[in-house]
């Protein structure tokens, strides 16, 4: 008999999974934020936003490999058709914050569900999440603080694309993911 503290509770498999389903869902929003700043000449807010869909995609994963490696079952989640019109980058990034926040909760959720199993491992495992979502809330407020001061001003607006375009969306360990 092998030992079973691998093994992965069944309150811990669904609640991983429905993060599963929100880090796809994020990649499938982001993913259409871009596609908007593409169509409406905003090329490297579009890079950015690529970029971060991809991070996402990446976040999805990492759960994924993580609960079957855990002899959990990793649910493959369909998604639903995000927005995809927005009447300005403010618009945007504030949907953005708006969204990470919510991740944020959801992430502490898990890691409170994961204190209440005592499951030590899945624990550890999502403390690269917590400081993700640190991350990422302070980079996505930097931006809004950046579009207020720039306002309607369309070569600020002009400066704020080019220089968006050259900004890592999150630090390098997403690629090891
Ligand atoms: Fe994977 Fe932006 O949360």
């Amino acid at each position: 008999m092998f030992p079973n503290y691998l093994y992965m509770k069944k309150t811990i498999n669904e609640a991983l999974n429905k993060q599963v389903a929100l880090e796809a869902e994020s990649s499938h929003i982001y993913l259409a934020m871009a596609s908007w700043a593409e169509k409406n000449g905003y090329q490297g807010v579009a890079n950015f936003l690529y970029q971060h869909s991809d991070e996402e995609r990446i976040h999805m994963l990492k759960l994924i490999r993580f609960i079957n490696e855990r002899e959990g079952s990793a649910i493959i989640p369909s998604i639903k058709q995000p927005k995809d019109n927005y009447k300005s980058l403010i618009e945007i990034f504030h949907d953005i914050l708006e969204h990470e926040v919510y991740v944020t909760n959801e992430i502490n959720k898990l890691v409170e569900i994961t204190l209440k199993e005592k499951d030590f491992t899945t624990h550890h495992f999502l403390q690269w999440y917590v400081s993700e979502q640190l991350e990422e809330e302070a980079l996505a407020r930097q931006i809004n603080d950046k579009l207020k001061l720039i306002g309607d001003d369309k070569m600020g607006l002009y400066l704020f694309d080019r220089d968006l375009g050259s900004m890592k969306t999150s630090n390098e360990n997403d690629s090891n993911a």
